[in-house]
């Protein structure tokens, strides 16, 4: 197939797949409006991807403040990449920086002890010092960019709203969790297995770079 043939079929299917989405959008404020959707019932799969298999219970790691993904990504329904904003365009996710909870905390849970450490830490002009939760050895390379890309925005009937279902494949149901902890072994094993179910690639040096 030329390139050129392939992009345009490419075009095709993200033109259909929007109409889809704004199909799919309108359903769900019909039923909403209808009361009887209750959102957290519904768990839609990833269409067009294969999940890996395999938990694994991590150390709890400390953080500087505890903070609850529940509230946030759950209770009051902030997608996951409004904070991890870098996850869809690069290698890293991002922790948001302490500018974009004040956005909401100058106003929001003022009385709350958490909120008021984290108010301190903003006057004092500094960042609470967050400890890395997942990490892989320094020999493995990984991108957030092509997962994401792959899973959610070239990924026909995906919607973006459910877009912590693709992080849940390596991160595990962090919308939950009221402090994150790492439930997925992101071994090679992990990794190569998706490769494999879902045409990743199989080449060392993709990994090992
Ligand atoms: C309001 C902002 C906010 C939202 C929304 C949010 N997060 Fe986070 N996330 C954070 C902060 C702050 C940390 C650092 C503290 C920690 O690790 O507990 C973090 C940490 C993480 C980590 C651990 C990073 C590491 O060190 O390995 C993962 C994984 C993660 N978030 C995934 C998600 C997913 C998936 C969602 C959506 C379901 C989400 N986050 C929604 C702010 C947010
Ligand atoms: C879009 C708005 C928004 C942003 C951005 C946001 N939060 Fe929140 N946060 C909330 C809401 C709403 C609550 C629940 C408040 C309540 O229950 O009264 C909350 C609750 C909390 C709590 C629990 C407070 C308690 O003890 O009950 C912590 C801790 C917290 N946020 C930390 C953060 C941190 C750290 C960031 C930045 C990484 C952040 N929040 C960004 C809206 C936000
Ligand atoms: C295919 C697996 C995979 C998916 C999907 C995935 N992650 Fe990750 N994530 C990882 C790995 C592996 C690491 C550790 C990277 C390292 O050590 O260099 C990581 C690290 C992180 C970190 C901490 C370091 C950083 O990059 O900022 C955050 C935050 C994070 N992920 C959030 C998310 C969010 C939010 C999503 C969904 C939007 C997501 N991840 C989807 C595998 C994944
Ligand atoms: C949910 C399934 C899944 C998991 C889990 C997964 N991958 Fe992938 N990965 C893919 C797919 C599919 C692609 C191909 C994306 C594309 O090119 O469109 C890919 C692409 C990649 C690439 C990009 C290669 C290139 O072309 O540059 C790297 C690097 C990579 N994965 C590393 C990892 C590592 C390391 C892990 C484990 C920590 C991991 N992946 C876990 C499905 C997965
Ligand atoms: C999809 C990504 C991926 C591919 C492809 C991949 N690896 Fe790995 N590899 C990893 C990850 C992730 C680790 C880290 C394991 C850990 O932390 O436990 C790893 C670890 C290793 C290690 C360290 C020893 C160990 O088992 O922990 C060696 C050696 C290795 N890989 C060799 C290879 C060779 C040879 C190939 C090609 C046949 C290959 N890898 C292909 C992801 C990959």
């Amino acid at each position: 197939m030329l390139v050129s043939d392939y992009i345009n079929s490419r075009q095709r299917r993200v033109g259909r797949a929007s109409i889809k989405r704004s199909l799919a959008a309108l359903f769900a404020l019909m039923i909403g409006l209808g009361g009887m959707m209750s959102v957290s019932s519904v768990h839609a799969e990833v269409p067009n991807a294969v999940p890996p298999k395999g938990d694994h219970q991590g150390e709890d790691v400390p953080q500087p403040i505890e903070f609850p993904h529940d509230i946030h990504a759950d209770i009051n329904g902030i997608n996951c990449m409004y904070c991890h904003t870098y996850a869809r365009r690069s290698k890293v996710a991002g922790i948001p920086p302490t500018s974009k909870c004040m956005g909401c905390h100058s106003v929001i849970a003022t009385d709350k002890p958490r909120i008021q450490k984290l108010t301190e830490y903003w006057e004092n002009k500094e960042s609470p010092q967050w400890n890395k939760v997942h990490d892989v050895p320094d020999f493995v390379h990984f991108t957030h960019e092509k997962h994401l890309q792959r899973f959610v925005f070239n990924n026909e009937g995906m919607d973006v709203d459910n877009v912590s279902e693709v992080c849940a494949f390596c991160h595990g149901d962090v919308k939950k969790m009221t402090v994150a902890h790492k439930v997925k072994p992101l071994n090679m094993g992990f990794c190569v297995r998706c490769h494999e179910a879902n045409e990743g690639p199989s080449d060392c040096w993709k990994c090992h770079k």
